[in-house]
């Protein structure tokens, strides 16, 4: 999505060292990869173990990749073991959940098929939605909805949450969508009442925001002079996050200004490159889900 937008941003040089840090299905990695040359190289990350196991398989024979499965927010360790030396020239971030992951129901991000409560990127981590819900508070349920789903009506919900799980374990997607759609309406025309429950639950059990914060820190970390950092996102607090991140960096510690010499640590590290992007026409009818999609770049200053 916005893919040609984000390779112009990352100003791909043939030789270069990049890092793709959502590799998901793999669309961007393979476009990277057409545009180096033999001696380019990528890493390409995803915390989701599914995503590289299948990326092993399709890039089986590319001797220019390394895929990794590992959380971006390790950017600052990852890069440096893989890049032997040589100079980061871009990382690319293409926030949120991946069409498999979304469309299989076993993952339990979806209330449009039934599947287990879990909504993990890496199952191999932490813990999923359902055991989360079944020991939370009203308050505490409530707090998450509307932080990350900004849902007006989080304490209703969050009230039928604790009322349902009383009576039976909430261990399915159909059964949270079921008692969210029971508590609430949809004040949008064709979205599911429970929509913005499941965004929430999800950004939450995932820790997206923090490991967003985390990740662009890094990346800045690891970037050499000059070299690019292309962030698409699909979420307004996501969004957020990033105008936050690139305005601070870009303009330097506030505090610190003034002087005529600025100390090391108050220079600005970035330059904001163009405006931020939407997908165009052609995109959105192919795909509406790109209608939130928004692309921000930015370019590491020495
Ligand atoms: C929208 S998809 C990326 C699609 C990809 N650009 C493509 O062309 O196929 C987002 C991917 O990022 C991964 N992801 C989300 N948060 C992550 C994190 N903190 N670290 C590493 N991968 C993450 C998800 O597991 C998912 O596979």
């Amino acid at each position: 999505m916005l893919a040609a937008e984000a390779l112009a941003g990352l100003a791909l040089e043939a030789g270069g060292y990049y890092v793709d840090a959502t590799f998901g299905r793999g669309g961007h990695t393979a476009l990277i990869l057409q545009a180096l040359g033999r001696e380019g190289r990528l890493l390409a990350l995803d915390r989701d173990p599914q995503a590289i196991a299948a990326g092993r398989r399709r890039f089986a024979d590319e001797m220019r990749l390394a895929l990794e499965h590992a959380s971006f927010a390790d950017l600052a360790t990852l890069v440096p073991a893989h890049a032997h030396g040589r100079p980061c020239r871009g990382v690319l971030f293409d926030l949120g959940v991946s069409s498999p992951q979304l469309d299989d129901p076993q993952r339990g991000f979806s209330f449009r098929a039934d599947g287990p409560l879990d909504m993990r990127m890496d199952p191999t981590l932490g813990e999923p939605v359902s055991a989360w819900l079944a020991r939370a508070s009203v308050d505490e349920i409530r707090q998450v909805i509307s932080t990350f789903g900004e849902e007006r009506f989080a304490r209703r919900v969050a009230q039928a949450i604790v009322v349902a799980r009383r009576a039976r374990a909430l261990q399915s997607t159909a059964q949270l969508a079921a008692v969210v759609a029971g508590a609430v309406r949809s004040r949008e025309p064709g979205k599911h009442p429970a929509t913005r429950t499941f965004q929430a639950l999800r950004m939450f059990i995932n820790d997206e925001l923090g490991q967003l914060e985390r990740g662009l820190a890094a990346a800045v970390e690891v970037l050499a002079p000059g070299g690019r950092l292309a962030v698409i996102t699909f979420h307004s607090l996501e969004d957020r996050t990033v105008k936050r991140f690139m305005q601070r960096e870009s303009q330097g510690h506030s505090a610190l200004r003034g002087p005529a010499v600025l100390p090391a640590k108050a220079q600005p590290r970035l330059k904001l490159i163009g405006r931020k992007t939407r997908a165009g026409e052609a995109e959105l009818a192919r795909n509406p889900r790109a209608r939130s999609a928004l692309l921000r770049v930015a370019q590491r200053l020495p």
